[in-house]
């Protein structure tokens, strides 16, 4: 069995951090979120991985390599433009072959990994499975539709009257009987190809597409909110670790880890949270469920639930809460005469000011 993992796409929702870097690439808890699928993949006995990439391709190939750091043997399979989720199947016939395979989103999350799933799709080997989760509002999702034995009936993409709460999940299972279907259908009016219309292409030919519903956390990252959220779900899982230096003036509460090379200098840190190696935090706060990367600079300044990527500085700016900052960004205070807001921000920039 194979893994096939799609790393392309545009990342409009996560704009403008999407315009210079790639959105699987986001850490969670200092760590990419591409690399919590690749060792679900690994751990779930899979070794051979297809990655389909895009415009950044050569980030995503510089931090996974050959994917031995994974135990993994990774392919890249370019993909010209983000043709949709069921395009990248078509481009990777070559790859896959005759083979199973795990198709997994690159920017999704799913605590406790996939090893149940691929296994209870190995020992019943149905035409197809699909992961699915009960969501609040299913209307942003691609929707199952289920008889009572749970077999799938129906799919849906985004509807406006969803025939059930349950949502599809970033990560199905196939046999190769999805390349004739993927074959078979046509662009969806936003001109992709849907992954959801080649199952219920399927679904059409009286092929076995079964489904779980998961119990466990999922969220796909797409946007800013569910990035913050998952960080605050990892982070609540680490164990405190003092590797950095801590001033006697300073303070780190509960689970806190301060990778080595890092220094915090008469700052409070409340955890949980954490620090990369290479940065420091003086003077400041930084509250709960929030990851600073590396060579950081944060002074005279408070962070709380936020992310934090690295190379970046904040300087006695207050308090910043609930936000994302990218790459090698500067906050700074104004000089205080004449009194105006100073920005230099890329095209789909957010920025909330409080006077
Ligand atoms: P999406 O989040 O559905 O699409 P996107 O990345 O274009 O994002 P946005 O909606 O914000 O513009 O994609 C899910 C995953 O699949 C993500 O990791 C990107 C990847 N993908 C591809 O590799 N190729 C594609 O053609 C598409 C549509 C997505």
């Amino acid at each position: 069995m194979k893994a096939l993992v799609l790393s392309g796409g545009a990342g409009t929702r996560l704009r403008p951090i999407t315009h210079t870097s790639a959105k699987q690439l986001v850490p969670v808890a200092n760590k990419a979120v591409l690399f919590y699928g690749l060792e679900s993949i690994a751990e779930a006995g899979i070794t051979d991985v297809g990655m389909i990439v895009g415009d950044t391709a050569a980030e995503i190939e510089e931090a996974v390599g050959d994917g031995s750091q994974f135990g993994l043997k990774v392919t890249y399979i370019p993909q010209e433009r983000p043709l949709g989720l069921a395009h990248a199947v078509l481009i990777a016939r070559d790859y896959l072959g005759d083979d199973d395979f795990v198709m997994y989103l690159g920017d999704n999350f799913i605590v406790g990994g996939i090893t149940d799933l691929v296994d209870e799709f190995r020992g019943n080997r149905p035409d197809a499975q699909i992961l699915l989760t009960r969501v609040a509002d299913p209307r942003a999702f691609g929707v199952a539709e289920l008889d009572h034995s749970g077999q799938v009936i129906g799919l849906e993409e985004k509807p406006d009257r969803p025939k059930s709460d349950l949502a599809l999940v970033g990560v199905y299972l196939f046999t190769p009987l999805i390349h004739e279907a993927v074959r078979a259908i046509e662009p969806s009016w936003r001109g992709e190809l849907e992954i959801t219309h080649a199952i219920q292409h399927l679904i059409d030919s009286r092929a076995d597409v079964r489904s779980t519903v998961i119990t466990g956390y999922w969220k796909d990252t797409g946007n800013v909110g569910d990035m913050l959220e998952v960080n605050r779900m990892v982070l609540e899982g680490v164990d405190r670790r003092i590797d950095g230096d801590v001033d006697t003036t300073s303070e780190t509460i509960g689970r806190v880890v301060v990778e080595e090379g890092a220094r915090i200098v008469n700052s409070r840190i409340v955890g949980p949270a954490v620090i990369g190696s290479g940065t420091v935090i003086s003077n400041s706060y930084v509250g709960p469920f929030t990851s600073i990367a590396e060579n950081c600079r944060i002074t005279d300044s408070e962070v709380e639930f936020s992310i934090v990527l690295r190379d970046s500085s904040i300087q006695g700016v207050g308090r910043i809460e609930a936000s994302l900052i990218g790459r090698h960004v500067e906050v700074t205070p104004a000089p205080s005469v004449p009194s105006a807001h100073r920005f230099v921000l890329g095209d789909h920039s957010k920025v909330q000011i409080t006077s």
